[in-house]
């Protein structure tokens, strides 16, 4: 069972994406419109071919994904995929937006959470709803030029932008946040086991991340989808996370970073393990 009502969450993200009730699709363009100097009817027509568009440029840059850096640069200089995360989030693509953003900005509100990490933060949504109940938000990307836009929304909405340019080699502070948000970006790394690790670092003990790990990515429109989690709870226990079970589930995942989590998932693994050994030799 969810921690929140989907109704709740999706009133907040609502309000998030579309503060003035003008419709999600509209208000979302007219803020690309505004950065870009397009036409907001432009700028709709993109978003609705931002699948397509972004596809087709991964496709012809021929990315060598086995290369965790010739990946990067792939997203680093572009601003395709701003349309296509445009017409996800209002709702347009799967007919109805995703939610996770409005989920992790209750938690925070309800938990208490107050320094967030949006990491893949992409063109800044979530980040502005984690800023609206009152977190300190540093938002963490390879694109570069996704982050100005991040940086251009925040502060037309009055927030203070954080961003860490991942690309130039800028890090969020290691051990600082109560919350790290890494929402549809694992399956963009080649190795999620050592992003999960790199994550956990970045988090103070205590701490929560969440993220969905997807068992398998695999998508025709998203060729850009390079690796897959498996099973969350096996990618988990190679961690030092633990699963708060308040928001474990199979699309999404609550992880908290404990002084003991990694050894007693190595004592778990172990288990599992013998077990396995007694069914096979049975
Ligand atoms: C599908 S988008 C999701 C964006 C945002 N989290 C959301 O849910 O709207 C994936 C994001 O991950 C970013 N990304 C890809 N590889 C990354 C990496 N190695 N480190 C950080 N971000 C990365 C992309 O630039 C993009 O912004």
């Amino acid at each position: 069972m969810s921690m929140f009502h989907q109704s709740q969450l999706l009133d907040f993200w609502r309000g998030v994406v579309d503060p003035l009730g003008i419709g999600m699709p509209e208000a979302i363009a007219a803020e690309i419109a505004s950065y870009t100097g397009e036409n907001p009817e432009q700028v709709l027509l993109k978003m609705e071919k931002g699948t397509e568009d972004f596809k087709q440029l991964w496709t012809s840059r021929q990315v060598d994904v086995g290369d965790a850096a010739d990946v990067e640069r792939f997203y680093r200089d572009q601003f395709v995929e701003a349309y296509e995360l445009a017409n996800w989030h209002c709702g347009r693509t799967n007919g109805t937006p995703p939610l996770n953003y409005a989920f992790a900005a209750l938690l925070a509100r309800h938990d208490g959470l107050s320094r967030v990490l949006d990491f893949g933060s992409g063109i800044g949504t979530g980040s502005i709803g984690l800023a609206s109940v009152g977190c300190e938000v540093h938002s963490a990307d390879i694109a570069d030029q996704l982050l100005d836009f991040v940086g251009h929304r925040m502060s037309k909405r009055g927030y203070q932008a954080r961003l860490v340019r991942l690309s130039r080699g800028q890090k969020p502070v290691s051990g600082y946040y109560d919350l790290i948000t890494c929402f549809d970006v694992l399956e963009h790394v080649p190795d999620q086991r050592a992003k999960l690790a790199e994550l956990e670092g970045y988090l103070r003990y205590g701490g929560i991340l969440v993220v969905n790990l997807m068992y398998d990515s695999t998508h025709a429109d998203r060729p850009m989808h390079i690796s897959s989690a498996g099973s969350p709870l096996k990618l988990v226990r190679q961690t030092g996370f633990k699963p708060d079970w308040r928001g474990f589930s199979f699309d999404r995942q609550l992880l908290v970073r404990t002084r003991t989590a990694r050894l007693s998932n190595q004592i778990a693994r172990f288990v599992d393990d013998k077990a396995a050994g007694m069914t096979c030799s049975l």
